[in-house]
């Protein structure tokens, strides 16, 4: 059995806007006829709306399957396998350590994680809500084993208030989670992440922190190198390291950051 990732955009959107764009479409087309004899501004406005709503929908639906494609496992670019390795690089665990991995999906990063340190352990939390429904705990541990990995285990949570003590763990790790939450500042899971970290472990938390997302970068740096934490840096990967400038424009990833350091 191969481990089977899935994709960072669901397939039920694809589906769904595909859909969208047919019925739109479909409507358009009655509209026409059915509205040749209508007065004017009733006839053009209904066949306007129609015809936008169309394109838009046809627009995001050929968006999501190029994304899906560059994306996939499978394809030929395999994006999400080298971001995921490239982050998987920095996570460095002692031999009978912990690491966590926040907002672990499918568990790709935790897995890869548990590979580069096998003598150690890693917990993996999501909440595996609705809007990512092909990813479940269930996933995670049937990809473990399809990978023939049994240092990782797995635990439904919410990053704004994870369920672990201050200090927890030897090193935490996270992808392309904190954008998702909505109403909070994204520094607000940056710092509950860091908060479950041990003093002296390392973290590499990579997303999409662009000012308007996540505020000033550099000043929260600034704040954590006061703190005492070391070797704090911003990596941009949208630059040529997980990704090209143009990639990172259409798949509306641009401002992708690693941050890393050591508490
Ligand atoms: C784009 S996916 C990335 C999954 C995984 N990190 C990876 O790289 O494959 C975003 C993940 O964040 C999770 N997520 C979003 N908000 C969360 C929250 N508040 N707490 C825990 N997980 C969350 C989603 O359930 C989803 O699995």
């Amino acid at each position: 059995m191969k481990a089977d990732y899935k994709n960072w955009v669901p397939k039920g959107m694809i589906y769904g806007l595909v859909a969208g764009t047919g019925a739109l479409g479909a409507g358009l087309a009655a509209a026409l006829v059915l509205t040749k004899d209508a007065p004017a501004p009733v006839r053009i406005g209904v066949n306007a709306v129609l015809g936008l709503g169309t394109a838009a929908c046809g627009k995001a639906a050929q968006w999501s399957v190029y994304a899906y494609n560059q994306f996939s496992y499978n394809g030929k670019r395999r994006m999400s396998k080298q971001i995921i390795e490239g982050i998987a690089e920095y996570v460095i665990l002692p031999e009978g350590g912990t690491g966590l991995d926040v907002g672990c999906g499918s568990g790709a990063l935790t897995i890869a994680c548990a590979k580069r340190n096998p003598e150690a352990g890693m917990v993996g939390v999501d909440r595996w809500g609705k809007e990512y429904a092909s990813f479940s705990k269930q996933l995670c541990e049937s990809n473990s084993r399809a990978e023939g990995v049994d240092n990782t285990s797995f635990v439904q949570g919410d990053a704004i208030h994870l369920d672990f003590e201050d200090g927890t763990f030897d090193a935490v790790t996270s992808n392309y989670v904190y954008h998702n939450i909505a109403g909070v500042s994204k520094q607000e899971p940056l710092l509950e992440t860091l908060r479950v970290l041990k003093k002296g472990g390392t973290f590499a938390i990579h997303d999409i922190m662009s000012e308007g997302r996540y505020g000033d970068m550099q000043a929260f740096v600034d704040i954590l190198r006061k703190k005492g934490y070391e070797k704090v840096h911003l990596i941009p990967t949208d630059d040529g390291l997980f990704m090209t400038k143009t990639e990172g424009k259409r798949l509306m990833l641009t401002g992708s950051t690693l941050l890393v350091g050591r508490k």
